[in-house]
């Protein structure tokens, strides 16, 4: 594809000199004649590279310099220096620039120039593009085989595409954020940043400079100014992980991002135009929250557009399996162990598990066991004693506080062993754990019929 070179210069004729000197190359050339227009028309065309004058009207090159840096760190900019303004040359290259040429330069000193610029600029893109490639293959495919996942899995590849904000509901450990990451990998913003904010994780008085950022001297500390996570988002996908943990303050300012797009610096005057798109997930009821005024109605509906309900591994058991046999290949891989396996008895009883951790508490309990089983074959011996434990949990009958009538309790399980036997006596008896005998012998104390 022909290269876009975006030249910004306030004279004419220079811009005309520069253009004149390239006709020959394959390069599509744009023009600009300040610095305001810079930062325009980079947004508007993201060229491959840019050179730009200094002093011009309106906005300098300096300003520009920076304002495109914080769009895109990574376009090579040239700089366009009088004869002897070497200061704002070195200047500029402290900002970023990545290099410079002095006026009246050599045609041919310009087209090695803008090469060698275009080929950083190609390795800068390589380099990011491979760093996400190597983030989607590090083992994170999304495993699942349930109706559910299928579910989810259809939903993902019909959004993605979309600029649609999306909530991602689901315990801890489901893959909220793994969705999130496989939505914006699988979108047109791919290439553009993925920033994620844990709303949880940051403290309440730092959280407004985080997302915002601030000018230099807003407040005391600071000193140099800062770029929020929702401008460095820009052109991109903010994930805003654990949002049911913003205070109501937050709240408001974040429901002012998402009608308005538009964001301020704290201690800034102005308002900068952001184009993300918003994903966010919690393991909180949010409706609930809702109903008890700890969430925001106005934002709760802002957010949940496309909602995602991923439900808990207990409730799609069938997956168990395959994350058993992902685990298994993944961390048997890690750790040099290719040929280990998992017997049907470990199996089961992994499935039978409550799993309040989710896939998360899964992938854990499979990593150690992979490192801590001696032979080959994982068996339930193996198994941590927790999970053994829990089985046995479940079969406990608890007594609820305000009591039971034995008599009506017994009956009750006699119908329901019945019932789930076809009234076979000899079956029910076992589901019970008395003899035949036994059996009959209570059926006719609660008067119930042989069928
Ligand atoms: N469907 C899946 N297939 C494979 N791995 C998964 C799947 N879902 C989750 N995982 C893995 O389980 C772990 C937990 O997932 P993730 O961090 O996405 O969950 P979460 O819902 O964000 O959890 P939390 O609420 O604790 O932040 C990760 O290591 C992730 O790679
Ligand atoms: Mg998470």
């Amino acid at each position: 594809m022909d290269k876009k070179i975006l030249i910004i210069d306030d004279e004419k004729n220079m811009r005309w000199a520069i253009k004149n000197a390239l006709k020959k190359e394959e390069y599509i050339i744009y023009e600009g004649e300040n610095g305001i227009e810079a930062v325009e028309k980079f947004q508007e065309i993201s060229p491959d590279i840019v050179l730009m004058d200094f002093k011009m009207p309106k906005m300098n090159g300096l300003e520009a310099l920076c304002k495109i840096k914080e769009i895109d760190e990574e376009t090579p900019i040239i700089m366009i220096t009088a004869h002897g303004t070497m200061d704002s040359a070195i200047e500029a290259m402290k900002l970023g620039a990545l290099d410079y040429i002095a006026k009246p330069f050599d045609i041919e000193e310009l087209k090695v120039i803008i090469k060698k610029a275009l080929r950083i600029g190609e390795l800068n893109e390589e380099v990011s593009y491979l760093r996400e490639e190597l983030e989607k293959n590090t083992g994170k495919t999304i495993i699942g085989n349930s109706g559910a996942m299928k579910e989810i899995l259809k939903m993902i590849e019909r959004v993605a595409k979309t600029n649609a904000t999306i909530l991602i509901l689901g315990e801890s450990g489901t893959g909220k954020e793994i969705i999130a990451n496989t939505i914006h990998y699988n979108s047109d913003r791919s290439k553009k940043p993925y920033i994620k904010v844990n709303c949880g994780a940051i403290p309440e008085n730092l959280i407004e400079s985080e997302l915002f950022g601030y000018e230099k001297g807003a407040f005391t500390g600071a000193a140099t100014r800062k770029i929020g996570k929702f401008e460095r988002a820009q052109g991109g996908t903010i994930f805003l992980d654990e949002v049911g943990e913003l205070d109501l303050s937050m709240q408001v300012k974040l429901l002012r991002v998402l009608q308005e797009k538009e964001v301020e610096r704290i201690g800034g005057n102005e308002r900068i135009k952001v184009d993300i798109r918003v994903i966010a997930a919690t393991n909180r009821d949010l409706y609930k929250m809702v109903e008890d005024g700890t969430f925001r109605e106005d934002l709760y509906y802002r957010l949940n557009v496309i909602p995602i309900n991923i439900p808990s591994l207990r409730d799609r058991r069938e997956d168990i399996p395959l994350l058993i046999n992902h685990f298994l290949k993944k961390y048997g891989e890690e750790i040099g162990r290719k040929n280990i396996s998992i017997d049907e008895g470990a199996k089961k009883k992994l499935m039978d598990y409550q799993w309040r951790g989710n896939i998360r508490e899964l992938e854990n309990v499979m990593e150690r066991m992979l490192i801590l089983a001696e032979g080959n074959i994982i068996t339930e011996k193996n198994i941590p004693f927790e999970i053994s434990m829990d089985k046995e949990k479940q079969g406990k009958f608890i007594l609820p506080s305000e009591g039971i009538v034995m008599e009506d309790l017994e009956r009750d399980l006699i119908l329901q062993a019945l019932e789930r036997t076809d009234y076979n006596q000899t079956n029910a008896s076992k589901l019970l754990g008395m003899t035949r005998h036994t059996l009959l012998y209570r059926m006719e104390k609660h008067g119930i019929k042989k069928n």
